[in-house]
């Protein structure tokens, strides 16, 4: 069985004492949990004092983005070396908010996972179609396309132990969720895209997550469906109490 993985996406906020806030009041409410992984990314400003917080518990820690390159001339940019120095065992890539603000294409995306991999670290690999895209029924398509350029050249091991979000980008941030049955079918779709190209047995390992205006009380919906492994969490992961009864929710099945 696969284990759910519920991570929270800060995205830009939180300041150091805030994530500090944060983490106080959370690590207490999911210390009994037992049979789900569970994530905080925070901004990089942030990660030193999350890491400091969480060690020894059995919450991980993860990032939100990061460059392609060990070290160099590239500035602004933080590499996976210092995300794995850090503390992350997780980082997520290809968030939409990346491809639609900071202009980051597939093969980039693909970089950057092969990367993430080579440190030891996992990457939450996001995908998912726009409103017009869904409009115009491309949502199959786009999702296919997203999901088999971003995996090229990963070996069947690190596959199977991938964990890819499900996120359509007119669920985030909105409050409208996607239905429980659309997000089925499109989250069965990329395992089954990912079969054809790692085999069953990895396509069956790996992990995906729902992502787009997950709350506590639609969690367990998305819980029930059999491809969907957890979720990637904005805006309810930035509140303690919230993120916990989602990580509640998910430990139920
Ligand atoms: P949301 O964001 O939960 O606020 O919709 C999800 C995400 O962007 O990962």
């Amino acid at each position: 069985m696969r284990r759910p993985i519920f991570a929270a996406n800060w995205k830009m906020h939180k300041t150091l004492s805030e994530a500090a806030a944060f983490t106080q009041e959370f690590l207490p409410l999911v210390a009994p949990r037992e049979g789900v992984d569970i994530v905080l990314c925070p901004p990089f400003t942030a990660l030193g004092a999350v890491a400091w917080s969480v060690a020894g518990s059995r919450v991980a820690l993860g990032a939100q983005n990061m460059y392609r390159e060990t070290h160099g001339a590239f500035t602004g940019e933080v590499s996976p070396v210092m995300l794995a120095d850090i503390g992350c065992r997780y980082v997520i890539l290809g968030h939409s908010e990346r491809r639609q603000y900071f202009g980051e294409r597939d093969d980039l995306i693909n970089q950057k996972v092969k990367a993430a991999f080579a440190h030891g670290l996992t990457p939450i690999l996001c995908v998912g179609e726009t409103l017009a895209e869904r409009e115009e029924g491309r949502t199959e398509a786009v999702c296919r396309s997203q999901a088999l350029a971003c995996t090229e050249g990963l070996s069947a091991e690190q596959a199977a132990t991938l964990v890819i979000a499900y996120e359509p980008v007119w669920a985030i941030g909105t409050g409208r969720n996607c239905a429980a049955a659309d997000a089925q079918a499109t989250v069965a779709l990329i395992r089954s895209l990912l079969a054809g190209r790692f085999g069953e047995s990895a396509a069956a390992s790996l992990r995906i997550q729902y992502g787009g205006s997950v709350k506590p009380g639609n969690t367990a919906e998305y819980m029930a469906l059999p491809d969907v492994d957890g979720a990637l969490v904005g805006g309810a992961s930035l509140e303690a109490v919230s993120f916990a009864a989602i990580c509640q929710a998910g430990a139920v099945r």
